[in-house]
């Protein structure tokens, strides 16, 4: 079954600063959930703290170190590894949603990257990887909005 990263960067890297996205842009969340309906999210332990509930129409799996972490209406796991293989036998897409800590692990084994670039510069502590070489564009879908943003689809080759 395919990996697939979903993250929106501005154009110095930017994804989050403290537990916050610095940005609002309007549709830039629809295209989020267009993308991931119906799908496994895997999601860092201060993605979900910042988001503070499970997104409808998805099954969250939240990755911890911590075993004794609950959270009414998800999944924990104590290892992307781990969470990877319960969204598998969950049989539904696998999107890993963030933050920046779970983009650098998964970078190593996922097949599609959904990134979103806002074409903005903002500060901010947390930051997207280059994409590495061996990815390839498959498809730029440029956007207008309060900010602007562009759309790109990359497969690993
Ligand atoms: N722009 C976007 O698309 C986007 C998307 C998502 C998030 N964000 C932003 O990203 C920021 C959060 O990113 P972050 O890098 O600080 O944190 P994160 O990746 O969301 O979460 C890090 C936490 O995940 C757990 N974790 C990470 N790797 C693990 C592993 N291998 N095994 C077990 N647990 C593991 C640990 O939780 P414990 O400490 O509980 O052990 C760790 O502290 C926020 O600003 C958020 O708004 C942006």
């Amino acid at each position: 079954m395919k990996v697939a990263i979903v993250a929106a960067q501005s154009e110095n890297q930017v994804i989050g600063r403290g537990l916050e996205i610095p940005w609002k842009v309007k549709g830039e969340q629809a295209l989020f959930k267009q993308i991931t309906l119906h799908g496994t999210l895997i999601m860092g332990r201060k993605t979900y703290q910042s988001i503070g509930r499970p997104l409808p129409g998805r099954t969250t799996i939240v990755v911890s170190r911590d075993p004794d972490l609950a959270i009414t209406g998800c999944e924990t796991s104590t290892s992307l590894a781990l969470a990877i293989a319960s969204a598998i036998a969950l049989a539904k897409p696998i999107f890993i949603a963030g933050g920046g800590e779970l983009y650098r692990q998964a970078l190593v084994i996922a097949d599609d990257i959904h990134l979103t670039t806002i074409h903005t510069k903002v500060e901010g502590d947390i930051l997207f990887p280059d994409v590495p070489d061996h990815f390839k564009l498959v498809e730029e879908k440029a956007f207008t909005s309060n900010i602007n943003y562009t759309y790109r689809h990359f497969e690993r080759t």
